[in-house]
């Protein structure tokens, strides 16, 4: 075999697939109920839109961006998240703009150059949602809640939501200098990527994963303890609001997150049996990026999920049986093939039935082997005899009333499978 996968990325395969639909047709299902509408990007942007938000010191930006030059030469960049586009997106359309708040969703691809591992792909799946247009509160309050609503649809428990704030304009700047001051007194003891982030953005330190970092990074200066009052205010009522929704959370005074366009409220939902990338997502405020984007003041919010990691803690839950077909129509001569696609159309036609028909010259010996193999509830025979259509119920193993007519066929096929045909 001359070619295989990208290292990092996977197919999805039938047998698989069908895990994915159930969880794209539950996502769905929720952001409807809490009227959020879908948004559909392209899969790269402009480069300087990744590194303008996410921020020029993060690892997203400085190791794991697909960026290349189309034949114009601009630097464009496979999508590494999915706020940054949408934000651009909603900046552009004077439509979605008009709407306040707006209540947005993506569901799609990303791209990072990252180690691959399990839970971790160069290819990878996210579910995000954007609340855009308030500061308040309960506006954070919705987020964590819609994420809590994802979650719980495709049956996770023990699931433990991270939440802390990294304070705004007036109240970050001093907290980033008491860090700075902190490790500048314990730079000896950093990696070499936290020395150099100590120059560039010393939150970053806290995010840091070596663990010769961690004894250091676990007596810095409390985020909590530098925010002013209406950071602290806020984060006060975004506390009550879960409360009241009873909404179960950690704070997490060291939580920064792996992107730089973060202001006040930050989150993440961590699930059992993840290992390593326990995280099944996070987000986040962010009430500067609109503006820095050349919009008007618009705070926002929001969160991504990464849909494998979501697959990986949903197990069982999610179902990988494809749905079984309802009629094989069988031909019993080579001339009544034909005849079986028409008859199999007529079958589809109406609504839900799942219709097979034999389409490699197989004997009638060989359709009605295969019409049991692929688990079909009848099998129904053409061409059409004296006494109407021949049906077999393949389930009970038996023969069921011949129907005159195609009509007839249908009406009794759908009544045995609890539907009503559509009327048309
Ligand atoms: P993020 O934390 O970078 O946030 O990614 C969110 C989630 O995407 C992670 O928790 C994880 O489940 C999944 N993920 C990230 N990288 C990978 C990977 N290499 N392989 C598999 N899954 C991965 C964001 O992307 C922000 N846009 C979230 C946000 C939305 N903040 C505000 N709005």
């Amino acid at each position: 075999m001359k070619f295989q996968v990208p290292r990092g990325t996977r197919d999805i395969l039938p047998g698989e697939v069908e895990r994915w639909h159930w969880l794209e047709e539950r996502t769905r299902d929720v952001m409807r109920r809490y009227g959020y509408r879908e948004v559909r990007t392209p899969l790269f942007e402009a480069t300087d839109l990744f590194v303008r938000s996410v921020g020029e010191s993060t690892d997203i930006v400085r190791k794991e961006l697909y960026t290349f030059a189309d034949r114009k030469g601009r630097s464009l960049t496979l999508r590494p998240e999915g706020t940054a586009p949408l934000v651009r997106a909603y900046l552009e359309s004077p439509a979605v703009r008009a709407e306040s708040p707006a209540r947005l969703y993506y569901l799609g691809p990303m791209f990072r150059y990252e180690r691959p591992q399990a839970g971790r792909y160069r290819q990878f799946w996210q579910i995000g949602a954007e609340l855009l247009g308030s500061a308040k509160p309960e506006a954070d309050a919705e987020m964590i809640d819609l994420f809590r609503a994802i979650v719980e649809e495709v049956g996770l428990e023990n699931v433990t939501v991270l939440l802390n704030s990294l304070g705004d304009a007036v109240c970050r700047p001093r907290y980033r200098e008491a860090i700075r001051a902190y490790f500048e007194g314990r730079i000896e003891d950093l990696c070499g990527d936290c020395k150099e982030r100590l120059k560039t953005n010393p939150l970053r330190i806290l995010d840091c994963k070596v663990p010769s970092c961690a004894p250091v990074i676990a007596g810095a200066p409390n985020v909590l303890d530098s925010l002013c009052a209406p950071c602290a205010e806020h984060f006060d009522a975004v506390k009550n609001a879960l409360d009241r929704l009873s909404i179960r959370y950690e704070v997490a005074p060291r939580l920064v997150r792996g992107l730089d366009y973060y202001t006040r409220t930050v989150f993440e939902i961590h699930a059992a049996g993840l290992g390593a990338q326990n995280a099944v997502g996070g987000g986040g405020r962010y009430d500067q990026l609109v503006k820095d984007f050349g919009g008007p003041d618009t705070p926002a919010i929001g969160f991504s999920i990464g849909m494998e990691r979501l697959l990986l803690a949903a197990g069982e839950a999610a179902p990988s049986e494809p749905p079984r077909p309802d009629v094989c129509v069988i031909a019993l001569a080579p001339e009544a093939a034909v005849e079986a696609q028409v008859l199999a159309n007529q079958l589809r036609t109406p609504a839900a039935m799942q219709v097979l028909v034999d389409v490699q010259g197989r004997s009638a010996s060989a359709q009605m082997k295969w019409a049991s193999k692929v688990g079909a509830r009848w099998a129904v025979f053409v061409p059409k005899g004296k006494e109407g259509y021949a049906v077999r119920d393949m389930a009970a193993g038996e023969d069921a009333p011949n129907q005159p007519g195609v009509a007839e066929l249908r009406a009794w096929l759908l009544a045995r499978r609890g539907l009503v045909e559509s009327a048309r």
